[in-house]
């Protein structure tokens, strides 16, 4: 990457620091900056795709989320994009690649673009394994939930997310993370069911 991008990534890194600080769930700026991480170990091994598009959206994926924003039309993407310089046609790109990785916006639909599938694998990543049992855990708390509904979001979402991977890298990542779930679930009950045994 040459020197420019670099000043533009560490800028977009602390631009989503300010857009996120009063969020404390699985949203917060830590969220996007281990997918930016994710997005990039799949792109070295994949050695496909726009590497400023992909980290770009990466960084900025959750930007315009609706749960979290009341924007329209990726503007607070936008607003960083039309700020540091970047041709009209690659901010296209670079929306069009958010836009395409949100699960609630695009049932059913699969990313065409590799920096799309790139960047959707790299967010569901870190949906699972010990970071997406944090983050689960920590959103049924925020919405005062009982840890069962959250064992629930398992069944319902995360243990599916390994067969709907994109990328090769991302499947073979996925593997991993998916096979330590099913063994904290194991435990989960194994442990629940003791403390029934005995209580
Ligand atoms: P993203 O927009 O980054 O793809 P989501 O908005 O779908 O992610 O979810 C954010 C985090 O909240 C995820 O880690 C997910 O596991 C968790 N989460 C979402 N829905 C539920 C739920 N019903 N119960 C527990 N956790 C949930
Ligand atoms: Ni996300």
């Amino acid at each position: 990457m040459k020197k420019m991008d670099k000043i533009i990534i560490e800028e977009a890194k602390d631009y989503i620091g300010d857009l996120f600080k009063n969020d404390s769930g699985g949203h917060d700026a830590d969220h996007s900056l281990r997918v930016y991480n994710n997005a990039l170990k799949i792109f070295n091994e994949e050695g496909n795709g726009d590497l400023e598009i992909i980290s770009l959206a990466a960084l900025l994926h959750d930007s315009d989320d609706h749960k979290l924003f009341e924007t329209k039309d990726n503007a607070n993407a936008r607003r960083f994009l039309n700020d540091h310089d970047i041709d009209e046609e690659k901010i296209e790109r670079i929306c069009e690649t958010i836009n395409s990785v949100s699960f609630s916006q695009n049932r059913g639909r699969r990313p065409v673009t590799i920096e799309a599938m790139i960047v959707q694998d790299a967010d569901r990543l870190d949906a699972i394994g010990a970071i997406g049992i944090a983050r689960t855990f920590a959103f049924g708390g925020e919405h005062k939930r009982p840890l069962s509904s959250s064992v629930q979001h398992f069944y319902d979402k995360l243990l599916l997310l390994k067969d709907e991977m994109n990328t090769q890298t991302g499947k073979k990542l996925a593997q991993d993370r998916h096979m330590f779930m099913e063994e904290f679930l194991r435990r989960y009950f194994n442990e629940a069911e003791l403390n029934e045994n005995n209580g």
